[in-house]
């Protein structure tokens, strides 16, 4: 059994493998990020499967954060937009950098990971043009390099299992408005947290933020072949998923939200989003990129991961945004 410090410090080298992930993905023209090239020190050509992965992922998180942006943007056209996205264990993300490219901004934007990794994106965005001319004009430097601040665009450090003591009086001196429309994500984030840690968190929103969704992906189905070796692979790693258990299934995932009291939850695996979300003009785009002849392992591979959409809130602008 690792000490609790090293199993942060393994948790936290999970970012550079989603970042050389969909650095692959996006070297082969999978996706369109000019930005996660920075990231990654040592590229490595990922499998077919494991792009096609990459992609399926990518699509399904861009664009739920677009649609939240243009819905609730257009809701408050007479006021100024105050929407909001906090992006949990953000890690290497890029997501800020390409909406602001495409002048697409939320009113604020908060991306929370630990020291360690947000020293190493903060340092990578000052050095990089591309990326700095995106930062807002009044963007400083704090906490010794481990933190931006700006009005629109906050990067802060801390440890989400401390979240209501430590990251949301953070939060709220930073201006985050919990009457305002916000989006929260975890892309393979609260998994890694005691169901007890991951739950205090939603509980926090459903208590505090009346006009919240939430976008998670996650892993599930822990129990069958391919599971049992999705464990034993990142154990094997020092790497644990801690909330697999508590939220095995489908099912699962969307009844914690709505047991919860939230209004509306929806749940879909990657294989099915897959199936039914991506256009035939694009899978004949990604045909040509790189054949994939293993549908059925990228079928099995896929309906281990899980993306949930849920809501506080029957506003209109909330009940457009769909998974698919
Ligand atoms: C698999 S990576 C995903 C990163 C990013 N969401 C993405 O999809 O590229 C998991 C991230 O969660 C962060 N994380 C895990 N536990 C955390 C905690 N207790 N506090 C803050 N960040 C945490 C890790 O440091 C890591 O950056």
């Amino acid at each position: 059994m690792s000490a609790p410090e090293d199993s942060d410090r393994l948790v936290q080298g999970t970012s550079n493998d989603a970042a050389i992930s969909r650095e692959s993905a996006a070297r082969l023209g999978y996706i369109a990020d000019p930005f996660i090239q920075h990231f990654v020190r040592h590229p490595q050509r990922r499998a077919p499967l494991i792009n096609r992965g990459t992609f399926t992922r990518f699509q399904g998180v861009q664009k739920t954060l677009r649609q939240f942006l243009r819905y609730t943007s257009q809701n408050q056209q007479q006021h100024q937009t105050q929407n909001q996205v906090v992006i949990l264990g953000s890690g290497l993300d890029t997501s800020y950098f390409l909406l602001a490219k495409d002048n697409i901004r939320a009113k604020r934007y908060f991306e929370i990971d630990f020291a360690e990794i947000n020293a190493k994106k903060a340092a990578t965005i000052y050095k990089k043009p591309d990326m700095r001319r995106l930062l807002p004009a009044d963007t400083k430097v704090a906490a010794g390099g481990c933190e931006l601040h700006s009005e629109e665009y906050c990067l802060l450090s801390g440890d989400l299992r401390l979240f209501a003591q430590d990251i949301v009086p953070r939060l709220l001196e930073h201006g985050f408005d919990t009457s305002a429309p916000t989006l929260f994500v975890s892309e393979c984030v609260l998994i890694y947290l005691d169901p007890q840690h991951s739950d205090s968190i939603i509980d926090w929103i459903t208590e505090s933020v009346a006009n919240a969704a939430i976008l998670t992906y996650e892993q599930i189905l822990p129990s069958d072949r391919f599971g049992q070796m999705m464990i034993e692979n990142l154990r094997a790693r020092g790497l644990e998923l801690r909330g697999l258990m508590a939220y095995p299934s489908l099912e699962s995932t969307r009844d914690r939200f709505l047991s919860r009291g939230w209004v509306s939850a929806a749940a879909i695996d990657l294989s099915d989003y897959h199936k039914k979300a991506i256009p035939q003009s694009e899978l004949s785009r990604l045909a040509r990129i790189e054949f994939l002849d293993e549908w059925e392992e990228f079928s099995l591979l896929a309906k281990h991961y899980a993306f949930t959409l849920a809501h506080t809130t029957h506003s209109k602008s909330f009940a457009s945004i769909k998974l698919i």
